[in-house]
């Protein structure tokens, strides 16, 4: 019996690659505003349950990606279809099991957070107890009587979210669900939307803090000047990209430290040099660090703010572009 697994050709991680289906399919799309290419030539799947980040310096074009697969913008040139429908044939079917909140939305002013929640309820032909729920759960129960103007940024946001929620949504896409808020709420909101997962919605959604990409997704997809650069699940990423640690360290002056450049038995390891700053990508820190301390010892070279840390996206992206995320 036990022979079957052993004789198995598909390794696990291919044969549950496999049983992943499809749930948007994006294909060759391409979108401009005049001269400028703000998504290029980008064919993608996400898949069914499947919680996917999509990170990415300002201008990448996430917004203008996660807009199209939302119906609102129109790619120049492409296709995305949305368990098997397109926006053209099917919007009023793919409006009701797409949830979705924007990277800045805006409510009407004169009406309270009740009364925006209620009509949306009306909207999916939802009863008020889905609307009181819906406030409970965005954490705005002691605003339920504001006017929707004379809500913070921040509360705007979880309103926001609240509303994408609504109709239990299939699908549910975030432009940015975070942004400004402080990390207690940020966290609540990460709770929410662990939730949701229960429901075996899917996540898609852009972000700019990376440790919400790892909390909340399986798959980080990240994208720069309007291309995919990296995609895969965190884990592979990094491993993929080659060195798993750093260390970093500052240092007086501009002199060049060529001690570096001369480390004895140093393979694996990529420097990256940077007016006062260096990055040493490593696989193994307690092989690497005592050679490069004894080395610029002997160079009478002095090391300033050492630090010792496993690589993250960040490193990652500026390992892959010269730039920061966050930059
Ligand atoms: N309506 C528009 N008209 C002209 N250019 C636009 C328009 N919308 C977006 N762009 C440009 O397209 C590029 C991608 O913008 P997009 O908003 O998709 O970036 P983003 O990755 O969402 O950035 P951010 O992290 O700042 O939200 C940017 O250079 C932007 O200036
Ligand atoms: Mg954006």
């Amino acid at each position: 019996m036990s022979s079957c697994f052993l004789i198995w050709p598909i390794p696990l991680k291919n044969l549950l690659k496999m049983h992943m289906k499809p749930i948007i399919k994006i294909n060759e799309i391409t979108k401009k505003f005049k001269n400028l290419t703000a998504v290029d030539n980008l064919t993608i799947n996400i898949n069914e349950g499947e919680n996917t980040a999509i990170l990415g310096p300002n201008g990448a074009g996430k917004t203008t990606l996660v807009e199209m697969i939302e119906g609102i913008q129109s790619p120049n040139s492409g296709e995305i279809s949305i368990l098997n429908m397109n926006w053209k044939n099917n919007e009023k079917e793919l409006r009701k099991i797409i949830g979705l909140s924007l990277q800045e939305t805006r409510f009407i002013d004169k009406i309270t957070v009740y009364e925006t929640m209620l009509l949306f309820a009306s909207f999916y032909g939802l009863k008020k107890e889905k609307a009181e729920e819906m406030v409970i759960l965005s954490g705005l129960n002691d605003k339920k009587d504001s006017l929707t103007m004379n809500l913070s940024g921040g509360q705007k946001q979880k309103l926001s979210l609240g509303i994408a929620l609504i109709n239990d949504p299939k699908i549910i896409i975030l432009d940015e669900p975070t942004t400004g808020l402080d990390p207690h709420a940020r966290r609540e909101i990460w709770y929410t939307l662990k939730e949701q997962k229960k429901k075996n919605a899917t996540l898609l959604l852009t972000t700019h803090y990376m440790e919400e990409a790892e909390f909340l997704c399986q798959r980080i997809i990240i994208m720069y000047q309007g291309k995919i650069i990296a995609d895969g699940k965190i884990n592979d990423l990094l491993k993929y990209h080659g060195a798993r640690e750093l260390i970093e360290f500052s240092f007086y002056g501009k002199k060049e430290p060529q001690f570096l450049f001369d480390l004895p038995d140093v393979k694996d390891v990529n420097i990256d040099f940077e007016e006062s700053k260096i990055r040493l990508y490593v696989n193994n820190i307690s092989k690497i660090l005592p050679i490069v301390l004894t080395a610029a010892n002997k160079a009478k070279f002095k090391i300033l703010d050492l630090q010792c840390r496993k690589m993250n996206l960040d490193d990652l992206f500026l390992s892959l572009t010269g730039k920061s995320l966050n930059e």
